[in-house]
């Protein structure tokens, strides 16, 4: 049984193997990625319902350009159809939507449904969707450091670069409060490595790994890991017998 009085605040997802759920089935790639954005949006919609306040999942990253143009623009259009569908629903459910990565740069029509899901939910306060879009972790981190450079050189900040300072910068940093560092990492596919997703807010993350693939994740699925999760000893580089300072 999960526990809900020691809930992960934040829970990150790499939605990974919908390439290799297609090969399975004998259906082309963007036919997996259909199917794993269904999963996703059972995930979204038991996430909002067990409390969970950030949920953030690795959609496209950096390096998925390389892929056939074909998969790519399939991915977009996917986006598209997911907000045409299923806006209403996560505004009814007080899900707020971000973005973490530079999403300029995606196809007009994706890139304006999501400005459009962006403003519709933007005062909810239930729980906090990020999508990672054209996302790399060493991305943000550089993106952080030439912006800072920038403002420093401005005048509008200066002193010390801190921990602090870096978290600001970051995708994950606000004015009105950072999105808390993910209490859990989960990879589904088999894999078991980070693929540059989250390389700073992960510093202390637990992991937890399924060998389902992406479209195969079922909120059960989900709800096993974290109970798992809720027995992990979490010392943050402290030690257990020591109280922290
Ligand atoms: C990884 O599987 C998945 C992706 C690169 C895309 C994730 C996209 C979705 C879940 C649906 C679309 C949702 C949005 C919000 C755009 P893979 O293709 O790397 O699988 P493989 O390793 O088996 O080939």
């Amino acid at each position: 049984m999960i526990d809900e009085s020691r809930m992960p605040v934040h829970v990150a997802i790499i939605m990974d193997g919908n390439g290799r759920w297609a090969k399975k089935h004998g259906v082309p790639r963007v036919a997996g990625h259909n199917a794993g954005m269904e999963a996703m949006k059972e995930i979204v919609r038991c996430s909002s319902d067990l409390g969970i306040k950030y949920l953030t999942v690795y959609a496209f990253s950096t390096e998925n350009w390389k892929r056939s143009q074909e998969e790519v623009s399939g991915i977009f259009k996917l986006l598209v159809k997911f907000v045409k569908l299923d806006l209403d629903e996560l505004d009814e459910k007080n899900v707020r939507v971000k973005v973490f990565g530079d999403y300029s740069v995606i196809p007009d029509a994706a890139k304006k449904s999501l400005d459009k899901t962006l403003e519709q939910t933007k005062d909810n306060t239930g729980l906090q969707f990020n999508i990672a879009l054209n996302y790399g972790g060493r991305d943000e981190i550089t993106r952080a450091v030439n912006h800072i450079i920038e403002d420093m050189k401005a005048g509008k900040i200066e002193g010390e670069v801190t921990d602090e300072l870096i978290s600001r910068y970051l995708y994950s940093g606000d004015e009105n409060g950072n999105v808390p560092d993910p209490d859990l990492i989960i990879r589904t596919s088999g894999e078991e490595r980070l693929s540059n997703f989250l390389l700073w807010q992960g510093a202390y993350s637990e992991l937890e790994f399924t060998d389902l693939l992406w479209p195969d994740f079922t909120p059960e699925a989900y709800k096993a890991l974290i109970e798992d999760f809720q027995h992990r000893d979490r010392r943050f580089g402290g030690r257990k017998d020591e109280p922290a300072k």
